[in-house]
């Protein structure tokens, strides 16, 4: 596994896959690196010839005062575990070549940025954008994988890729959870005993918010409990629960024929977890009920 932090070297290594014609699949991280990082890894090197990961903690997706300095970093072991995996190259750029002194170019998207994280987060979507459009410039990838967790990101990512005509597929891929439901991030690290235990709270409430939806009639009654069950299970703050459609993130009175996705973030203490859940379409005879 070769490691790269120059610019230049890392686009001598890619222009020679590319006349190989080696398809590349690559897998952007911010390292530290879990469970779900790593069934990333193994879909990219199962789909692609040669397989590509980063790891830059990159500061402009966090606002002053949010967690980049203590976000957690350990190179060391995530390049043992990309080893492992079989990884062909690992790009570790510094901030100094990922943005200059002046830097003043962003990507701003709208549609699916629009709201849930981006109402307290509101700097995050444009840094997230910004450096996956330098990194996909840098790798060429041919597939971009990115984990379902982060599914707002995922579909601003989607967004940012068809409207700017980027040549690369973008594969989302499950979440990842530990034996008691919770999602694996790399801030579960922040938690203490308490707050690791109350955590999985929030996929529990997410699972019975998602059933009692699926039974149809408006959302709001559903999404308000889960915003109590939450408060009552030990969390701080609730950012928010919502029912969003699944393929452009409109928000959602109802479940109708259309997928939908139920997402939420809230907090324990200075930690902030989120997470989401697919919610099918409801059967038309549920969509038709008038009782609500
Ligand atoms: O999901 C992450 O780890 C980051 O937001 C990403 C996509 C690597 C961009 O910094």
């Amino acid at each position: 596994m070769e490691t790269v932090r120059e610019t230049a070297a890392l686009r001598r290594r890619i222009r020679a896959w590319r006349e190989e014609g080696a398809p590349i699949a690559f897998v952007p991280t911010m390292g530290a690196l879990h469970g779900g990082h790593l069934s990333l890894v193994r879909h990219g090197r199962a789909a692609a010839a040669r397989l590509v990961v980063s790891i830059f903690v990159n500061p402009t997706q966090f606002a002053p005062g949010e967690d980049f300095e203590r976000y957690p970093r350990d190179e060391a072991g995530d390049l043992a575990k990309l080893e492992a995996l079989g990884v062909d190259l690992v790009y570790l750029p510094d901030i100094g070549t990922m943005y200059a002194p002046d830097h003043a170019t962003w990507v701003v998207v709208e549609g699916p940025a629009r709201g849930l994280c981006a109402e307290t987060r509101p700097h995050f979507f444009r840094g997230v954008a910004t450096v996956v459009a330098k990194l996909f410039h840098r790798v060429q990838p041919d597939i971009a994988i990115f984990g379902e967790k982060d599914y707002q990101q995922l579909l601003v990512i989607r967004r940012m890729v068809r409207d700017l005509d980027m040549p690369v597929e973008i594969i989302g891929r499950p979440t990842v959870r530990e034996p008691d439901g919770l999602a694996m991030s790399s801030r579960n690290a922040y938690l203490s005993p308490q707050q690791r235990r109350i955590a999985p709270a929030l996929y529990r409430i997410l699972c019975e918010t998602a059933e009692a939806l699926s039974r149809g009639g408006s959302a709001a009654p559903s999404l308000a409990t889960a915003r109590e069950h939450l408060l009552e299970a030990g969390f701080t703050a609730v950012d928010y629960v919502e029912l969003r459609d699944a393929e452009d993130l409109e928000p959602l009175e109802r479940l109708a024929t259309r997928p939908g996705r139920l997402l939420a973030a809230a907090r324990l203490g200075e930690t902030r977890l989120i997470d989401n859940l697919p919610v099918p379409p409801v059967a038309r005879s549920a969509t038709n009920r008038s009782d609500d």
